[in-house]
């Protein structure tokens, strides 16, 4: 498995890795609405709609989107690192009557689970940018490798600064250094009240090996 390197960054993962499954402990967390983004829904079901094909998703929390993309004929693997978030979103799927492959992992550690892809779509929303700096490069590095000619990235994030941590947020900035090999094609701000995106990054055309 790929450690952290000190002990503080193995604090930090555990840190939000706990902050995180509090949510789910205590109930709905209030990101779980259940409903499919716009967004998304567009990618899948508008006038340039992807041909389906294969599908991850990074952080799928309670398997919402997950079970959606299925529906619409997409080969789903789902990753999150808590594991009542997995059980929930295997409930839902079999809810859906959908075949969804849930696996409990961490999104940067995609090495360590059975996800070899290639993938043609990944989704995450709102899963990078929680991860803590250290984890970012192997999460960009994890989907490059897996990444199928042209695939599309779709991600939702905070903007930096967002939240009441020294880390959480994304740029556009961040994501066209981290993500070498992919083109960031859209930013689309989001609708909440304070600074969210949507990005569309699009993979380049040989899949590093
Ligand atoms: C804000 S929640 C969003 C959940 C889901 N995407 C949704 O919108 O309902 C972020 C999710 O990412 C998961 N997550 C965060 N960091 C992760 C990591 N390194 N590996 C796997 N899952 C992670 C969390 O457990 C959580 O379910």
């Amino acid at each position: 498995m790929d450690k952290p390197n000190t002990t503080q960054e193995a604090d930090q993962e555990e840190v939000v890795r706990r902050a995180l499954e509090e949510y789910y402990l205590a109930g709905k967390p209030p990101w779980d609405t259940g409903v499919t983004p716009p967004e998304l829904v567009a990618l899948i079901e508008g006038r340039d709609a992807l041909p389906p094909g294969r599908a991850l998703e990074l952080g799928c929390g309670t398997g919402t989107n997950a079970v959606y993309l299925a529906r619409h004929g997409w080969e789903v693997v789902a990753v999150d690192f808590i594991d009542l978030a997995i059980e929930q979103a295997r409930e839902k799927a079999d809810a859906a009557g959908v075949a969804v492959r849930l696996l409990h992992g961490d999104a940067t550690r995609l090495d360590d689970l059975d996800a070899p892809g290639p993938y043609d779509l990944f989704f995450d929303l709102s899963c990078y940018c929680g991860i803590p700096p250290h984890r970012r490069d192997a999460y960009a590095e994890g989907l490059t490798r897996r990444a199928a000619p042209g695939a599309r990235l779709l991600m939702f994030g905070y903007g930096a600064g967002t939240l009441d941590d020294t880390f959480s947020g994304v740029t556009a900035d961040e994501l066209r250094s981290r993500f070498a090999g992919w083109e960031l094609a859209d930013v689309t701000p989001g609708t909440n009240p304070f600074p969210t995106f949507w990005f569309t990054l699009r993979a380049g055309g040989a899949r590093v090996p």
